[in-house]
């Protein structure tokens, strides 16, 4: 899970944002609506208690008209004592005011809640609004105050009944205050539910990772992802479950194949052996060795290399190739491999060939026994100060399974009876090949050979 994001956190920072715009956008939404409701009730507020004034102070008026009284000065008197005394009874909360205007807009009295007096004391700026009968806004004392003012002809007065536009607007910022706070409710919320919410969107994929990560690891196909919803990633739960169905079972099958495989390469290689060795027989059938001749030198020969610690493969290609040492012998004549007496020079020369006729027969063969048996056939009589044949070779030009065949060759021989010769003793037969170190044989493997002397006697009383 290093080096991405994740799912996760991608999906709660995609979900996150859009959450909280909405609801942003909703608390906007709704203030600006309870705004203009709760203006609009105000306003009609304002307006009805004007409209009453409006009306009372009329009705007064037409009275007096009705009566045509009109021009009367105490009755005038008693007209205005009676609006203000109205005007006083609709005033009912500390902010609202009733200002009156005389023609020419100059401020003769001012009521309030308080002071319900006829000082003025209020220093009204109405510039801004001017004197337009309606809704007006303006300042007074340097406080923000709204109101509606109408003409009032009789008495050539203008009446403004007017409230302060903080209280005017307080519920609003009341409202205003509550939506911020159930904003700030629903986004702490939205953080805490989406990463909630988003984690069963996950889990089927968190599944699917942890499968295949433990498939990875302990490279076990029997796994299957065990949970599988109704919806994508069950779907590809399902894929991956026949996926690796499907590997187990071309697993199992090439598992299978690679047994079959082994077993028949196994039994090519047994074959292969059994051919060696019969191939070595045909050389020692004419001569006077006997089977178990070639299968000493084979074990012998193994030996040393298992002494010069060669790798196994190649202790095994001593053990196989090492009898093919005289295979040579086939193309050499009856009269003169099974001549009783003493070759003369030709014939000991034509003796000689053995060794190329072997590796001629065996050099591009296939197999690398037989190949190395060619080596082998080769050089088994080259001597290590250069007096030997077919090349001549001296010292370590001679291949090392060569001299390893010399040394073990002219051992078994000494310690096996022949016709013409009783077996040698042990002794002797070490004297001898300690006599021929350096000379006929390589002398560090001559040491080593007879360092493990007993070994290779006991080898050749038991074969
Ligand atoms: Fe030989
Ligand atoms: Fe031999």
């Amino acid at each position: 899970m290093k080096g991405f994001l994740g799912i996760r956190y991608s999906l709660i920072l995609m979900l996150l944002p859009l959450i909280v715009i909405i609801i942003i956008l909703t608390s906007l939404f709704s203030v600006l609506e309870a705004r203009s409701a709760m203006t609009l009730l105000a306003n009609r507020h304002l307006a009805y208690k004007s409209e009453e004034l409006r009306d009372f102070a009329y009705s007064e008026w037409e009275t007096i008209r009705t009566l045509g009284l009109e021009e009367n000065e105490e009755l005038k008197g008693i007209v205005e004592e009676s609006i203000l005394s109205f005007s006083r009874s609709l005033l009912r909360e500390r902010s609202e005011s009733i200002y009156f205007f005389d023609s020419e807009k100059n401020l003769i009295l001012e009521l309030t809640l308080e002071s319900s007096g006829s000082e003025v004391s209020s220093n009204l700026d109405m510039t801004a609004a001017g004197f337009n009968p309606g809704w007006t806004s303006f300042s007074s004392d340097g406080e923000e105050r709204v109101g509606i003012l109408f003409e009032y002809t009789p008495l050539d007065w203008y009446i403004l009944f007017s409230d302060m536009s903080e209280t005017f607007f307080s519920e609003i910022r009341n409202i205003q205050k509550n939506s911020l706070i159930i904003l700030l409710i629903a986004i702490a919320a939205v953080l805490i539910l989406t990463p909630q919410s988003v984690k069963p969107i996950i889990r089927h994929v968190e599944d699917l990772s942890a499968a295949a990560l433990d498939i990875t690891e302990n490279l076990d196909l029997s796994r299957r992802v065990e949970r599988i919803p109704n919806d994508e990633t069950g779907l590809l739960a399902e894929r991956f479950n026949s996926m690796l169905e499907a590997l187990q079972q071309s697993n199992v099958e090439l598992e299978e194949k690679r047994r079959e495989e082994q077993e028949a390469r196994e039994a090519a290689e047994a074959q292969e052996r059994e051919a060696l060795f019969l191939l070595s027989r045909i050389s020692d059938i004419r001569d006077e060795n006997t089977g178990n001749h070639l299968k000493r030198i084979g074990l012998y020969s193994q030996h040393v290399g298992k002494l010069l610690n060669l790798p196994a493969e190649e202790q095994d290609v001593l053990l196989h190739a090492a009898p093919l040492h005289d295979i040579g012998k086939i193309g050499v004549p009856d009269a003169i491999l099974l001549k009783p007496a003493r070759l003369s020079d030709e014939e000991y020369a034509q003796m000689k060939l053995h060794t190329s006729i072997g590796f001629e027969l065996l050099k591009s063969s296939r197999s690398r026994f037989l190949r190395e048996g060619g080596v082998i056939a080769q050089s088994h009589h080259e001597r290590w100060d250069g007096s030997g044949y077919p090349a001549g070779l001296k010292g370590e030009d001679i291949p090392l399974y060569g001299r390893i065949v010399s040394i073990v060759d002219v051992f078994d021989a000494l310690l096996s009876e022949r016709p013409y010769k009783k077996p040698f003793t042990r002794d002797k037969a070490y004297e001898l090949i300690e006599a021929q170190k350096g000379i006929h044989f390589d002398p560090a493997l001559t040491e080593l050979f007879l360092a493990n002397f007993k070994i290779f006697c006991e080898m050749h009383r038991d074969n």
